[in-house]
């Protein structure tokens, strides 16, 4: 038999203005002193002193760690984490995008225990020591990371460790369209690209279930007419609700299938060149959705027309509109035409290769994917028209 299970096991508020139950959830998860995770283009753009404000008000005692760098390292995690037991913290709000979250729930597994974020590297890994609760603010519409057991850390040799475990999920998700008004054009093109392909690639998975495909298909119908609009302008309060909660929406099927192809591959990409995550994947995308076409089973047409909600609904459909459709949504994003045209070239293949074999993902793929087919789908990405 083939059982199936679906559990969220967070509490998620929604709406402008969600941020101000801060006081009430921290109170709830029984906090007496706050680490705030945040970054400094955040701090400068006003976005962490509002949440200072919420914290005053209330009298809550806290101290900032503001050290988040992009795709960040063990060692910004092992600080984060120093900073949480000189202070001697025992709450943290994650404030930012994918960085400061999985920073901030990396520095919360590993708690007060001594460890190196290296020893919960893999899946499921048993975790005996005490764990700090956190309260996730997503600042961009993207990773998903505020509802994901999982994290992204790079090691000292460039690899990008994935963690997944379920003491990384956050206890809270405040998901307030505000937080993300400030952030900058380029983030929010890349992030939603990333946010769309989680929806589309947990939605081709083979460990989609019905209620993954339900919550894939509202991330996608929210995501597919919002993005352009939110790139367009942050400010459009229906276009950043529309985009958070698609996000988010998409981030909780990331917890209940894996992603595919494009997620394999990105993550060296990042690794070796510094790519963005979002930026990487949706650089990818166009060529790993061509690829699976092969083994479409009726899903293609489905996201086609999700994703151009608002659209007359297309019944005659050919899987190339999907992809052209990909091709033509990165190019009016903004997003280079190809791989090489962003600084990468095939003097890594070989270890990129080797990198990227080291997930589960290639065993739920739409389809089976050799290593000669891995490095005909990054040659492809590099050199596409
Ligand atoms: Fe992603």
């Amino acid at each position: 038999m083939n059982l199936q299970s679906f559990s969220v096991k967070q509490d998620i508020v929604f709406g402008v203005g969600a941020v101000k139950s801060l006081p009430e959830k921290i109170q709830q998860l029984k906090g007496t002193k706050v680490l705030l995770v945040s970054d400094p283009g955040l701090i400068g753009a006003g976005t962490t002193g509002k949440i200072e404000d919420i914290l005053k008000e209330a009298g809550i005692e806290y101290t900032v760690f503001s050290h988040i760098e992009p795709d960040p390292g063990c060692w910004i995690v092992h600080e984060c984490r120093d900073k949480m037991v000189e202070e001697k913290c025992d709450i943290i709000i994650a404030l930012g995008g994918g960085s400061a979250m999985d920073t901030a729930k990396s520095a919360a597994i590993i708690g007060y225990s001594g460890n190196r974020i290296h020893d919960y590297w893999g899946y499921y890994k048993p975790v005996e020591n005490e764990t700090i609760p956190v309260i996730a603010i997503p600042t961009t519409a993207g990773t998903g990371s505020e509802v994901t057991r999982n994290t992204v850390i790079t090691d000292e040799e460039h690899y990008k460790m994935v963690i997944l475990n379920d003491k990384m999920l956050p206890a809270i998700a405040l998901l307030d369209p505000e937080m993300i008004m400030t952030c900058p054009v380029s983030v929010a093109a890349a992030s939603g690209l990333d946010a769309l392909i989680h929806a589309v690639e947990c939605y081709l998975s083979d460990l989609a279930t019905p209620f993954s495909d339900a919550v894939a298909e509202k991330a996608m119908e929210l995501i597919g007419p919002a993005l352009p609009r939110f790139v367009a302008n942050r400010k459009d309060v229906q276009a950043a609700s529309d985009m958070l909660l698609g996000s988010t929406l998409a981030g909780i099927t990331l917890s209940l299938c894996l992603p595919n192809q494009a997620h394999a591959l990105s993550h060296p990409l990042t690794g070796y060149y510094g790519i963005p995550h979002g930026l990487a994947n949706a650089m990818l995308f166009p060529t790993t959705m061509a690829y699976n076409a092969l083994a479409d089973k009726g899903k293609y047409k489905k996201i086609y027309n999700l994703l151009r909600t608002g659209h007359p609904y297309t019944e005659d459909f050919e899987t190339d509109m999907l992809i052209d459709y990909l091709k033509k949504l990165n190019k009016k994003l903004g997003l280079p035409k190809n791989l090489c045209e962003m600084g990468v070239d095939e003097s890594h293949m070989e270890e990129m290769l080797k990198d990227a074999q080291r997930t589960k993902i290639w065993e739920h793929c739409p389809r089976s994917t050799s290593v000669k087919e891995m490095e005909m789908l990054y040659k492809e990405a590099m050199y596409r028209d």
